[in-house]
């Protein structure tokens, strides 16, 4: 049913029953959506009681994540939230390729601004074993060269609520954003958010969250700089601009006419895993690293693991198989883990590449 409608506003109609059940906690009991599937995994220095996480983009506007929570999700990362508040692109902006089940979006980062999405989650706050990740961009309206500035100043705001804070240098829908995974400018922007964090005097886990773009070399530049700045991982990764990994179901006039955006789901699986194999690889486990992209199921987070990832997450897989997916990928784990002879999670963690 939700396939006939615009998938914009089938995600708003979703978001507006999400957010009524994040508001009620009768609800959420009502709904029935309080059976979890558990499978406890200790990261970023918090326990998850599930390695499935809601991926940005999703809950940008910090509304939902107590009901997703109560999907099965043990984590939800909310954003991006830029310091200003900003409309993003005109509409349309997000097309399903159900082919291919992958995604198209050029959203541009819509947000109320950090300032009410702090609002947002301080009249909410998270339910109780759920970890809250919250993700940080770059604002529109601030040129490229104040970056570090801008995230700084979300940072201030919602680091004290953050279980874990994200710098996300690698949506392609802001002018230039792209530009920051540079090691000098990304370095700058984390100098610039840790100072804001010391400030406040808190010290939620950093990461940051690359493209799936980068050149080989980038990755391993990117992943030496987490590890000089004591960074606590990567996620790996965000969307991509390549389109050659769709099939010919979907015609190329056809794509090309929907114009430019991230790639999501399915087509980028395999290059998403490329560049965590490379970072598990470069830094083994000093860092913490973050799976995504086109996580559908069970076998799929594990491959994921075993190439090194201690949490998965997925944004594109939740559309297309439903909000059944954290419940179903969670079990599935734990059979897979169980069934491994792996005593504990982390021995699983990056053991294909051993
Ligand atoms: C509609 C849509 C909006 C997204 N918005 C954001 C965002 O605001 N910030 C971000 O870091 N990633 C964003 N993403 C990227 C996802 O978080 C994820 O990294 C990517 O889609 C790959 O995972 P998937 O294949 O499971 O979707 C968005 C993805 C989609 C499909």
């Amino acid at each position: 049913m939700f396939f006939s409608l615009d998938p914009e506003r089938a995600h708003e109609f979703v978001a507006t029953l999400l957010g009524l059940a994040h508001r009620h906690e009768a609800l959420r009991a009502m709904l029935g959506v309080d059976g979890r599937e558990q499978l406890e995994v200790t990261a970023l220095g918090r326990t998850f009681s599930s390695p499935v996480i809601v991926a940005a983009g999703f809950d940008k506007h910090a509304a939902m994540y107590n009901a997703l929570y109560a999907l099965g999700f043990g984590g939800v990362e909310v954003g991006t939230i830029t310091a200003h508040a900003q409309p993003g692109n005109d509409r349309p902006r997000l097309f399903r390729l159900v082919e291919d089940r992958a995604l198209i979006n050029r959203m541009g980062f819509n947000n109320h601004g950090a300032l009410r999405a702090r609002e947002a989650i301080l009249r909410h706050l998270p339910a109780a074993g759920l970890v809250l990740g919250i993700n940080l961009g770059k604002s529109k309206v601030t040129p490229v060269e104040q970056a570090a500035d801008d995230y700084a100043e979300s940072a201030r705001l919602l680091a004290p609520l953050a279980h874990y804070l994200v710098v996300n240098v690698s949506s392609p829908n802001t002018p230039g954003l792209r530009s920051l995974q540079a090691v000098d400018a990304l370095e700058g922007i984390v100098r610039a958010v840790r100072a804001a964090l010391d400030r406040e005097g808190v010290s939620p886990p950093l990461l940051v969250k690359i493209a799936p773009d980068l050149a080989d070399e980038d990755v391993d530049a990117i992943a030496d700089l987490a590890l000089r700045e004591k960074l606590a991982g990567i996620i790996a990764t965000n969307t991509t601009i390549a389109r050659d990994e769709l099939s010919l179901r979907t015609p190329r006039s056809a794509v090309a006419a929907l114009g430019a955006g991230g790639l999501s789901g399915a087509p980028i699986r395999e290059r998403s895993l490329a560049v965590l194999r490379r970072l598990y690889d470069r830094a083994g486990s000093r860092l913490t690293l973050v799976a995504a992209g086109g996580i559908e199921t069970a076998e799929h987070a594990w491959q994921s693991v075993l190439s090194g990832a201690t949490l998965v997450q997925v944004y594109t897989g939740f559309i297309y198989k439903g909000p059944s997916i954290a419940r179903a990928i969670t079990k599935g784990l734990r059979e897979k883990l169980a069934a491994s002879g792996f005593r504990t999670w982390s021995d699983a963690v990056g053991a294909a590449t051993r």
